[in-house]
């Protein structure tokens, strides 16, 4: 049976996943560090490893992310947009809307009959809008990523953030916390302000009956929890760790990108 591989190197993680026949013999989610090859290729002997494989065993493997340009270890690359549809696809064929809440960016696209892309778009290279909004947020108030979202569940009342920049809400963050605003209160505040951005960009694409949250941030059930609300539609659930849906996208690509090389070896003889 042949194994394929899917990298996604995301500006804040790298992800791999290995696939055959359909199943996920391994996995792996490691911080992305300043060269996106060495995180690439990480990823990829950590998930080989839990699969007991070799980069030998492997008949393609396919790179996205924005680490995708330096993956000389890979045959092929594609854009995450590409895969979030096709990773999401397989995890949930009713799923046509799927908001991707990554650590840089966040996009919300439109999957077709096929799992293909339909329509997309994304906000800013900000990081005011992500998940890397989080892990400043976290530090701040020295809890684990993990805690947010319980916290932002938690909360009395939502305490409102002005500032759009995360340099700037960060700053009023510090500020409200010096007036003695209690830290849940202040932490749902930022997801709501996070929450109603993303569903903004979901309203210029369109929602689908069936939508589901991929990417890190997906992970965050305060996140969750607010999206739902402002969309007033319910999530649904995809059969894999959300964060590895890129990965999975890339590693069915594999398959069928092998698949096409053994067809044009075929009729070249
Ligand atoms: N267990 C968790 N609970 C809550 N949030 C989490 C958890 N694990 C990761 N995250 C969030 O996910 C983010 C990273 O998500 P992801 O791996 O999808 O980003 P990325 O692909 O590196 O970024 P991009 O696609 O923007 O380049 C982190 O910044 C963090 O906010
Ligand atoms: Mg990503």
């Amino acid at each position: 049976m042949s194994v394929f591989a899917g990298v996604d190197t995301g500006s804040v993680a790298t992800k791999a996943v290995i696939l055959s026949d359909g199943h996920i013999l391994g996995h792996s989610i490691i911080p992305t560090v300043v060269s996106s090859e060495k995180s690439g290729l990480r990823a990829l002997e950590q998930a080989l490893a839990q699969a007991g494989l070799k980069r030998e065993d492997l008949a393609y493997i396919l790179a996205t992310g924005y680490g995708r340009i330096s993956a000389s270890y890979a045959q092929g690359t594609l854009t995450e947009i590409g895969c979030h549809a096709k990773g999401v696809h397989f995890s949930n064929p009713e799923v046509h809307t799927v908001i991707d809440m990554g650590g840089q960016d966040c996009k919300v696209i439109k999957i077709g009959e096929w799992g293909e892309v339909d329509d997309f778009v994304m906000n800013d290279k900000c990081a005011a809008g992500t998940g890397r909004f989080f892990e400043v947020l976290a530090k701040a108030f020295d809890v684990t990523l993990d805690d947010l979202g319980p916290m932002s569940l938690n909360a009395e009342k939502r305490v409102t953030i002005s500032s759009t920049c995360t340099v700037f809400a960060e700053s009023e963050v510090i500020s409200l916390m010096a007036r003695g605003e209690v830290p849940e209160n202040i932490i749902n505040g930022i997801h709501f302000s996070l929450a109603r951005r993303t569903t903004g960009l979901v309203n210029r694409v369109g929602l689908a009956k069936e939508v589901a949250m991929s990417g890190g941030v997906a992970k965050n059930p305060g996140m969750r929890a607010l999206v739902e609300e402002l969309l007033e539609a319910k999530l649904s659930p995809l059969a894999i760790d959300p964060q590895l849906v890129g990965a999975l996208g890339a590693a069915l690509f594999a398959k069928e990108r092998a698949a096409a090389r053994e067809r044009k070896a075929v009729a070249a003889h």
